[in-house]
């Protein structure tokens, strides 16, 4: 394994912050940026080093940039109210163009599964935008393409858990059966971990996925059987993606935001299409069930080592109430 000298965008959040435990522990140069720095460098090691910097403020990235080989982009944001496209596109811009002044060699990107043949939602449009503005930058891009990340702490995780949880009668509109590829934490972070030394000519898109494909209800329902719960889910066809998003930001303020735009961007199957990831990488991904009681293990720890609500970017996370509806 070489050792780089890495930028890590979006450490407070769920995926980099595991990301950084793992870059730390192997060694590398480790830089991060973050808009709150004081409450980051509480989080990492003393050797990594915490830059103030807000990708939609093109100057503050390049002291962070300069004598870097590698960028993480590990930034959305899922949780501002209004315009996040427009943000992510010209935080996108931004790094780009900073990186590619600083000389950075190779960008890393995760964004999300979604056939561009389909109408994508604004959440997955904007994550193919971010992703195709950094690989026609100038500096080769490997853009990983995930579908549901099974991990605790993971927003499409604790949405499923908590109303698995709490519900022993759930009513589940029928976008619950479109298919997903869902991935464990810990492949996903082992992808992000090889895309560092990988051979890549050019800027590439991997899309990434575990050994299972199954819906959102079979994963409600493996959830359910890992953790000895009895469910009954009533099929309601009628409810429409928009007015049942809408009825789960009413009853669990926690998702109000997110989870209705991630629930909006639930219309296409999220399946992994190509055989670039098997081409290129040795790891092979374990199946929903292993990812799930990997994740119930992690639960088990009084706090899951980072939150997607710990971003300033998810809003204020809030209690939530006792009945749900998908
Ligand atoms: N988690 C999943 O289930 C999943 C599934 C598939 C793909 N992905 C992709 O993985 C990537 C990371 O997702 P995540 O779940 O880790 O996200 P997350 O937990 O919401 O974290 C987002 C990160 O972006 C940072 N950020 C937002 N706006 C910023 C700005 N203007 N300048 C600098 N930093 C900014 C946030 O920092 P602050 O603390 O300052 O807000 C935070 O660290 C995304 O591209 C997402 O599409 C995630």
């Amino acid at each position: 394994m070489n050792k780089h000298s890495i930028l890590l965008t979006g450490a407070t959040g769920y995926v980099g912050g595991r990301l950084l435990k793992v870059l730390e522990a192997q060694g590398h140069t480790l830089t991060c940026i973050a808009r709150t720095p004081a409450y980051l460098r509480s989080r990492v090691a003393p050797t990594t080093r915490v830059f103030a910097a807000d990708v939609l403020d093109q100057e503050t990235l390049r002291p962070a940039l300069a004598g870097m080989d590698t960028a993480y982009y590990l930034i959305h944001s899922l949780g501002e109210s209004k315009g996040f496209e427009e943000q992510e596109k010209i935080g996108a811009q931004n790094f780009a163009v900073a990186a590619r002044e600083s000389g950075v060699k190779r960008i890393i990107y995760l964004g999300g599964i979604g056939n561009e043949r389909e109408e994508l939602s604004p959440h997955l449009r904007s994550r193919h935008e971010v992703g195709r503005i950094l690989r026609d930058c100038g500096v080769p891009t490997l853009e990983f393409r995930a579908s549901i990340v099974l991990g605790s702490g993971s927003l499409s995780f604790e949405m499923i858990r908590s109303l698995t949880e709490h519900l022993p009668i759930m009513v589940m509109p029928q976008w619950v059966s479109v298919l997903a590829q869902p991935i464990g934490i810990q492949d996903l972070i082992g992808y992000l971990v090889l895309a560092l030394d990988v051979q890549i000519g050019t800027s590439e898109i991997v899309e990434i996925g575990g050994s299972d494909q199954l819906s959102y209800r079979e994963l409600m329902n493996e959830y359910a059987r890992l953790r000895n719960l009895k469910r009954v889910m009533i099929p309601v066809p009628v409810l429409t993606p928009w007015l049942s998003s809408l009825w789960l930001g009413f009853v669990t303020p926690l998702y109000a935001r997110v989870g209705r735009k991630l629930i909006e961007s639930i219309k296409h199957p999220t399946v992994v299409t190509s055989n670039r990831a098997h081409e290129l990488f040795a790891l092979r991904p374990c199946g929903a069930a292993e990812a799930i009681r990997a994740a119930l293990e992690n639960e088990d720890r009084k706090f899951a080592e980072t939150r997607w609500s710990d971003s300033l970017s998810a809003g204020t996370p809030r209690s939530y109430g006792s009945y749900h509806i998908l």
